[in-house]
């Protein structure tokens, strides 16, 4: 029994492999690896390599020329990442996606959501590289692959979450808006828009300036180390960390069937002994591992990386996203502003038709979590993230007064200054 169950995980192993390397190999062309200009290889003395010719046609050249900024939110779901994905995806020159590597989630370990198992983490983690490399270069069709029906003649209505760029629901990809109603809501978008033509999103794409990609299934931002030091990308990291309480309490929220057992805690105050708790250590630990990496100031993060605490973000979410801009070197477009402006507290138009509705009132909400956890489940993470929580400046408590005693403020302040 034992054993067959062994020779199904391999099997298995063996398929997303042979999967993987088709895909790589078949479909979409390759991404070139181009050797870097540097003094070592500058073809000083008879020995040096003579620079590769094809990549001095290709992309290095391309970047180099126009310059292009590509944003990457590594975010965890539930820790504020539409929101800030949000601020991106307003601004008029930015070309956003939301989350891409779903898809490759999907294509490759169709079960795991997530997978501790190293082989296939080292799978995902190759594939979605080689995926943002080449959506920064706006080449949508190396997506297909992944998108499941894949698509005829470019086209396809399968693309995860599209209703929430802002450039795949305008012109040139979609009519169907006049310029008054360019927030339409995630699902009007996806119902007025014809299918995607992916490439008329690549055109669109290759108009806009910057490049924006929100992720959350990346763990830590040492996985993306070969992507931050690609001389062809101009890749500036924005992590995304919230408290991992908060985190625990949304996911509780939104994911009801996956995270049954924790309701079932808070319902009964009596902790299920089959309680899944890596639901909960993963999330700290992949933080633990990626912000001690990033305060530590690697060379290779120099100028490339800025950790934002969500709830700074919701406090103030004017003066944090100018932070943000001035980090990219980028200017903050007046969209960004408005759409700030309407969608967090401070608005003067309460209409309750807004999607965004639940960010206006953002501060209270990124703390409404102490409401709805009950001590012991809080007490109980306070201890598995100790660490990752000192770290980031979150505050224990030491009694169920204090967790719901919401003038005592759990969050103490700290600079984390982008490593410039
Ligand atoms: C590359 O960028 C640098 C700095 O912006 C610029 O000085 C240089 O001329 C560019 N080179 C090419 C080939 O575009
Ligand atoms: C794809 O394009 C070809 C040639 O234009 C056409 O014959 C075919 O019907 C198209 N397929 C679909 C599914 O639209
Ligand atoms: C997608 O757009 C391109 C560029 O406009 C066009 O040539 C192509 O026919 C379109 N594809 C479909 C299936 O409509
Ligand atoms: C709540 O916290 C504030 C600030 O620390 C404190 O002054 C107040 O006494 C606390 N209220 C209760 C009911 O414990």
């Amino acid at each position: 029994m034992h054993c067959s169950w062994k020779a199904v995980i391999l099997l298995a192993l063996a398929s997303i492999a042979i999967q993987y390397t088709a895909i790589r190999t078949f479909t979409a062309k390759p991404f070139q690896i181009c050797p870097v200009p540097s003094p070592t290889n500058c073809g000083l003395g008879p020995d040096a390599e003579p620079f590769d010719r094809t990549c001095e046609e290709g992309p290095y050249f391309a970047y180099n020329a126009s310059r292009k900024t590509h944003i990457l939110v590594l975010a965890t779901t539930r820790s504020g990442s539409s929101f800030v994905g949000q601020l991106f995806n307003q601004h008029s020159d930015v070309f956003y996606l939301f989350e891409p590597l779903y898809h490759v989630q999907t294509a490759l370990i169709p079960r795991l959501s997530h997978s501790k198992n190293v082989a296939e983490r080292r799978v995902m983690l190759g594939a979605s590289r080689d995926l943002l490399r080449s959506l920064y270069d706006c080449d949508l069709y190396f997506l297909e692959s992944y998108i499941k029906p894949q698509p005829v003649n470019h086209t396809t209505d399968k693309l995860f979450r599209r209703g929430a760029s802002r450039a795949l629901c305008s012109p040139p990809v979609c009519d169907a808006f006049g310029p008054g109603e360019a927030n339409a809501e995630e699902g009007d978008c996806v119902k007025k828009c014809a299918s995607l033509n992916m490439t008329l999103a690549a055109d669109s794409c290759r108009e806009r300036r910057h490049v924006a990609i929100k992720i959350v299934r990346v763990p830590e931002i040492g996985d993306l180390r070969a992507l931050v030091e690609d001389p062809r990308l101009n890749l500036k990291v924005v992590q995304l960390v919230r408290d991992p309480r908060g985190i625990l309490s949304s996911r509780i929220e939104t994911f009801r069937d996956t995270y049954r057992l924790w309701r079932i805690w808070r319902a009964t105050g009596r902790k299920p002994y089959n309680l899944d708790l890596s639901q909960l250590t993963v999330v700290c630990e992949d933080f633990l591992n990626s912000v001690s990496t990033g305060l530590s100031r690697p060379h290779w993060l120099k100028g490339k990386y800025m950790l934002v605490r969500y709830e700074d973000l919701a406090r103030n979410p004017l003066r944090k996203t100018k932070e943000i801009y001035e980090f990219l070197g980028m200017s903050m477009d007046q969209n960004v502003v408005r759409w700030i402006q309407t969608n967090t507290r401070g608005s003067k138009e309460l209409s309750a038709k807004h999607k965004y509705g639940t960010v206006r009132d953002s501060a209270a909400n990124a703390e409404s979590w102490r409401l709805k956890l009950s001590f012991e489940m809080v007490d109980y993470t306070q201890n598995v993230c100790q660490q990752v929580l000192r770290q980031l400046g979150y505050k224990a408590v030491k009694s169920s007064d204090e967790l719901k005693n919401m003038s005592l403020t759990l969050i103490q302040d700290r600079t984390f200054v982008p490593f410039l």
